[in-house]
C-alpha cells in the first residue's frame, strides 16, 4: 500500500470512528456540561442532554456528507485543541502548503504521529473513564478542566466560556475568592462581537491572537488594537465590542469578572441585536417604546426583530475596515491618562529570569489603577524540564490558566485533611483510631495537592500555600495568572537564593529543625538559583501522558 492509500484510508477510519458515535467525546462533553449546570432543573438537564444528541446527530449526518463542523464548536478550539484528530487535521493543513512527494512524506508523517498519539490517548480516556467514579469523590479541588466551564454565547465562529462560581467547587476552600469569575472569549478570525455590557468589573488578558476593542462610555467612543499579552480594563457597565481582525487567527481573551451586583454572578446585557442575541429593548411595552423612541411601533418591530446570528458573527475586511479607523493603540483606559496604549506584560522587565524560566508580574506599582481592584497579573514561562522554586503567596490567591504547554503541579494543603477528615464523620461507620490526631487541637498535618497541567486547565493557588510548578521535558509550560487580593502581596521563596529559612538565625534553625545548623544549611544553600530552577531528573511517573 502506498503511503497515500495509506494516509486516507486511516483518515477514513478516523471519519468513522468520530462520525458515527463509536466513541463521540464531544456529546460525552456535551451531556456533562447538561449534568453539571447548577442553574437548571431535572426538566432543564433533560432538554439540554437532548439538545446535545441533536447536535450529534446533525454533525454526523453533515460529516458524512463529506463536510462542516460539530455544533459544539468544541474541536479546533484553542483551549481544546488536543485531540489526536485534531491535530491530525491540523497536521495535514500545514502539508497543504506543499508539492508532490513533499506533501506525500508531510502527510505520511503526520498519520505516523497520529497513530502514536491516537494510541496513547485512548488508553488515556479508558483509564479516566474508569477512574471517574472514584474521582468525583477525590477529584482536585483546586484544578478545573473544561467540564467546569459553562458554555454562554456561542455561534459557529466563536464562544464565550465560564468557569463555573469557584464556590459551588466548594464553598470553603473558596469563599476569600467568592466575586470573582473567570470568562475565556474565542473569536474565530475576521468575526465581531456584538456590543454589550456586564454588571461587573473586568479586567482582561489577551492569551492569543490580535484585535479592536471598542468601549463606549457615555459620550465618548475609544478603540484599542490588542495583541498577545496585552491587559485591559473594561468598567463595570461599559458597552464594549471586539473584531477579530486577523485573518488566520483565533482571538482568545481570559476575563476576570468582578461583578458588582450580585456577588459570584453577572449578566451580560445586549441593547443591539434582536431575536439572537436578544435585545433587552425587546421586553419594554410597546407604548414606552414608541414613546422613548418617538417612531411607529412597526418601525420598532422591524429593527429588532432581525438579527437572529447570534453574538459573535462573521464579517468581511471591508467592514473590518471600516471600524479600524482609530490609531495604533488608544490611552490606556484606566483613568487619568496613566500611561498611551494599551499595556503589554511582554514589554515588561521580567522580575525573575534565568536559562529555566522567566516571570513578568503587572500590579499596581506599574499601574495605580490595579490597587482599586486588588488584583495583578503574572506570567510564568517554565522551560521545558525546568521548575518554578519553592514558594507562597503572602496574600494573593492565584487564580491561573494554563496558556500554553503541559507539565504538573505540587502544593501543600493543610485543608483537604481536614475536609476529609469531616466526610468521614459525617459518613458515620469510620471511627478515629486511639490517638489518631484531632482536628481542633493539634498542628495542621498537609496534603499534596497535584494535578497535570495542559492547556486551558485552570489552576487555584491560595495565599500562604507553599507550590512548585513544573514543565514537561518537551514543552515549555506558560501560565497566566490573576492574582486576587494582590496590594502589598509578596512571593515568599522557600528554597533557592534568598529563601526564608536561610534567614533564620542559628539558634533558630537549631531549635526549629532539632540538628546543627551545618546540616539545614547542607540542605537550604546548596541551590545557588533564585526562582526557576533545573527540574526533577524524573518527571513525576503517575503523570503519564506528559
Ligand atoms: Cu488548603
Amino acid at each position: 500500500m502506498s503511503t497515500k492509500e495509506s494516509f486516507c484510508l486511516a483518515v477514513f477510519a478516523l471519519l468513522l470512528v468520530s462520525s458515527f458515535g463509536v466513541k463521540d467525546p464531544e456529546l460525552k462533553q456535551c451531556k456533562h456540561q447538561c449534568k453539571v449546570q447548577q442553574q437548571f432543573d431535572e426538566k432543564q438537564r433533560e432538554a439540554c442532554v437532548r439538545r446535545c444528541e441533536e447536535y450529534s446527530r446533525q454533525k454526523q449526518e453533515r460529516e458524512h456528507g463529506g463536510g462542516g463542523r460539530g455544533s459544539y464548536g468544541e474541536e479546533d478550539q484553542y483551549w481544546n485543541r488536543e485531540s489526536p484528530i485534531e491535530r491530525l487535521r491540523e497536521c495535514v493543513k500545514g502539508c497543504e502548503t506543499q508539492r508532490g512527494q513533499q506533501r506525500e512524506r508531510c502527510q505520511s508523517s503526520c498519520q505516523k504521529e497520529y497513530e502514536k498519539e491516537r494510541e496513547r490517548y485512548e488508553g488515556n480516556e479508558r483509564q479516566e473513564e474508569e477512574g471517574e467514579e472514584k474521582q468525583q469523590h477525590e477529584e482536585n479541588p483546586y484544578v478545573f478542566k473544561d467540564h467546569h466551564f459553562v458554555t454562554g454565547p456561542q455561534t459557529q465562529h466563536g464562544r464565550v466560556r465560564i468557569l463555573q462560581k469557584f464556590t459551588d467547587r466548594s464553598k470553603k476552600l473558596f469563599r476569600g475568592i467568592e466575586n470573582y469569575r473567570l470568562a475565556i472569549y474565542e473569536a474565530d478570525p475576521l468575526t465581531f462581537v456584538v456590543p454589550n455590557h456586564w454588571d461587573a468589573e473586568a479586567l482582561v488578558f489577551v492569551a492569543k491572537g490580535k484585535g479592536t476593542v471598542s468601549l463606549v462610555t457615555k459620550d465618548r467612543r475609544e478603540s484599542f488594537n490588542i495583541k498577545e499579552g496585552d491587559i485591559l480594563r473594561i468598567k463595570a457597565g461599559t458597552t464594549a465590542y471586539l473584531i477579530n481582525s486577523d485573518q488566520n487567527e483565533r482571538l482568545v481573551l481570559a476575563n476576570l469578572m468582578q461583578p458588582v451586583s450580585t456577588p459570584g454572578n453577572f449578566e451580560a446585557f445586549y441593547g443591539a441585536g434582536g431575536e439572537n442575541p436578544e435585545s433587552f429593548y425587546r421586553v419594554f411595552s410597546n407604548e414606552i417604546l414608541e414613546a422613548t423612541f418617538n417612531v411607529r411601533r412597526d418601525r420598532i418591530e422591524k429593527l429588532f426583530g432581525q438579527q437572529r446570528q447570534g453574538a459573535i458573527l462573521k464579517v468581511s475586511r471591508e467592514q473590518i475596515q471600516g471600524m479600524s479607523h482609530h490609531e495604533e493603540g488608544g490611552i490606556w483606559p484606566f483613568g487619568g491618562g496613566e500611561s498611551k496604549g494599551t499595556f503589554n506584560i511582554y514589554e515588561q522587565h521580567p522580575t525573575h529570569a534565568n536559562q529555566f524560566g522567566q516571570l513578568y508580574e503587572v500590579d499596581s506599582s506599574h499601574l495605580r489603577s490595579l490597587r482599586d481592584l486588588d488584583v495583578a497579573v503574572t506570567l510564568t514561562n517554565i522551560t521545558s524540564g525546568a521548575m518554578t522554586a519553592l514558594y507562597y503567596n503572602s496574600r494573593a490567591t492565584k487564580i491561573c490558566v494554563v496558556k500554553d504547554g503541559a507539565g504538573f503541579y505540587e502544593m501543600a494543603c493543610p485543608h483537604m485533611m481536614s475536609l476529609q477528615s469531616q466526610t468521614h464523620h459525617e459518613g458515620s461507620s469510620q471511627r478515629e483510631q486511639p490517638g489518631s490526631r484531632r482536628e481542633s487541637s493539634d498542628t495542621p498535618r498537609y496534603q499534596k495537592i497535584s494535578s497535570r497541567l495542559k492547556l486551558g486547565t485552570v489552576v487555584v493557588v491560595p495565599a500562604g500555600h507553599p507550590f512548585v510548578a513544573v514543565a514537561s521535558n518537551n514543552q515549555n509550560l506558560q501560565l497566566m495568572c490573576f492574582l486576587v487580593h494582590a496590594n502589598d502581596n509578596e512571593k515568599h521563596a522557600l528554597a533557592g537564593k534568598r529563601n526564608v529559612i536561610n534567614k533564620l538565625e542559628r539558634e533558630a534553625k537549631e531549635l526549629a529543625f532539632g540538628v546543627p545548623e551545618r546540616e539545614v544549611d547542607q540542605v537550604f544553600r546548596s541551590q545557588e538559583e533564585e526562582f526557576f530552577f533545573k527540574g526533577p531528573r524524573q518527571q513525576h511517573r503517575g503523570f503519564s501522558d506528559m
